[in-house]
């Protein structure tokens, strides 16, 4: 399989670099220092259809296919990490479960302006005694009348309080499992539903992240995505779509620190030569060169089987584990290429490094992943 970007491609990911290098480059220390959401960014991204990109244009968006969707993550990424997962989190997690299991009156009402960029999605899964086992899932919707009463709370959640639009998973039959789990499409400002403190992280640090809390939140009715009980396999499903914009927030990230590293090897001179010519940084530019190509094509291989409505599960399982694993290599070599003015704050290379280590984590920690992917081969070695 040959996965060759069209020009198409590559002239969105000028106009995203262009975008990214002049607007956003600018702010990013700032956002960094001060736990700040990029909400000029996100409002800009909006304005250029890059909220909306791999929606159809009669849903608000731009119709573009999923390789230029990871394109723009991976570009916002190059420049900042917390940007890259905003967009993921609005466009994977948010908005496409919406997209493939909404009702008519749903994706008019809730994808339209998730698309257009008029409004920011996120996604409700993980819960205190429910992170990698995500069918141990708390959060309970009773239905009374013409409403569910949601209670129970979610953590971690991406966009927390900046989004408008919730896709939110709670038990509506106890004690079957993942079989009694369901989705909800949720509103911010509806009575009952707060948000926690945004957490103080480590890297991401312009991307917010917080605690939903549900007390007593009255859901409409119609406001159940897909069926009852059907909860479980849109999330899983949706992170199966998740995980590709998670690889290539990694591939961004490693991106713009290879491209400061080789940088820095040109123009740094140690024992009368700069440094990129001393056999054993060279080698590291080219293993990092190499797993940077490599974490392109298995993201773009997930992207394009996902495009073409074919199963991509096991691929962007693939991706995401192998790009994030590369991810955290190469921003390990990328400040040890530059030695002590790597590990200064202020350094483009040490926020990469805080970054990277995020994208092993969420979405389906790296040990998942591989239990996917193991799950995978062996059903077909089985067969
Ligand atoms: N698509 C559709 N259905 C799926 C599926 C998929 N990819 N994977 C599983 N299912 C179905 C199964 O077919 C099964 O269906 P039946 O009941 O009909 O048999 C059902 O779901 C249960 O499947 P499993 O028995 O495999 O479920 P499990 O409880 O063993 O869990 C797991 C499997 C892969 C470990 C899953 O719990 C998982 O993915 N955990 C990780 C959770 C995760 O990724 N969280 C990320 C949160 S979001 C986030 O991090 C975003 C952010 O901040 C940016």
């Amino acid at each position: 399989m040959l996965f060759k970007t069209t020009e198409e491609h590559e002239a969105l990911r000028a106009r995203i670099r262009e975008f990214a290098e002049t607007e956003l480059k600018p702010q990013t220390f700032m956002l960094d220092q001060e736990n700040q959401f990029p909400d000029d960014i996100i409002k800009q991204l909006g304005q250029m259809g890059v909220l909306g990109i791999p929606y159809p244009k009669e849903y608000g968006g731009m119709g573009l296919d999923i390789i230029s969707y990871a394109i723009a993550v991976e570009e916002l990424a190059r420049v900042d990490g917390g940007t890259g997962v905003i967009l993921s989190a609005h466009v994977s997690l948010g908005a496409w479960p919406i997209f493939a299991y909404g009702t008519e009156e749903q994706k008019q009402k809730y994808l339209v302006p998730l698309a257009k960029g008029e409004k920011i999605g996120a996604f409700g899964l993980t819960e205190p005694n429910a992170g990698s086992d995500a069918g141990g899932t708390e959060t309970t919707a009773v239905l009374e009348g013409d409403h569910y009463i949601l209670n129970g709370g979610k953590i971690f959640i991406t966009n927390a309080g900046k989004a408008d639009t919730y896709v939110i998973f709670a038990v509506t039959t106890p004690d079957i499992g993942t079989r009694g789990i369901s989705a909800f499409i949720v509103e911010k400002g509806w009575e009952g539903f707060t948000f926690g403190d945004h957490y103080d992280k480590m890297g991401i640090r312009s991307s917010v992240t917080a605690e939903l809390i549900f007390n007593d939140v009255k859901v409409p009715k119609e406001n159940l995505l897909g069926e009852e009980g059907q909860g479980f396999k849109i999330a899983m499903s949706t992170l199966d779509g998740g995980r590709i914009g998670i690889a290539s927030q990694a591939l961004g990230i490693a991106q713009g620190a290879f491209e400061n590293a080789l940088e820095y090897s040109k123009e740094r001179v140690q024992f009368g030569k700069p440094i990129c010519q001393q056999q054993i940084i060279s080698f590291k530019l080219a293993d990092m060169a190499t797993k940077l190509h490599t974490s392109r094509l298995l993201i773009y291989s997930a992207a394009d089987l996902k495009e073409h409505h074919e199963p991509y599960g096991l691929e962007s399982a693939m991706a995401k584990q192998y790009a994030s694993d590369c991810c955290l290599e190469i921003v390990n070599d990328a400040l040890q290429i530059f030695g002590g003015n790597g590990y200064l704050k202020g350094m483009e290379v040490e926020r990469a490094y805080r970054d990277a280590k995020i994208c092993t984590i969420y979405e389906g920690t790296n040990e998942i992943q591989r239990v996917v992917i193991a799950s995978h081969i062996i059903g077909k070695i089985a067969k």
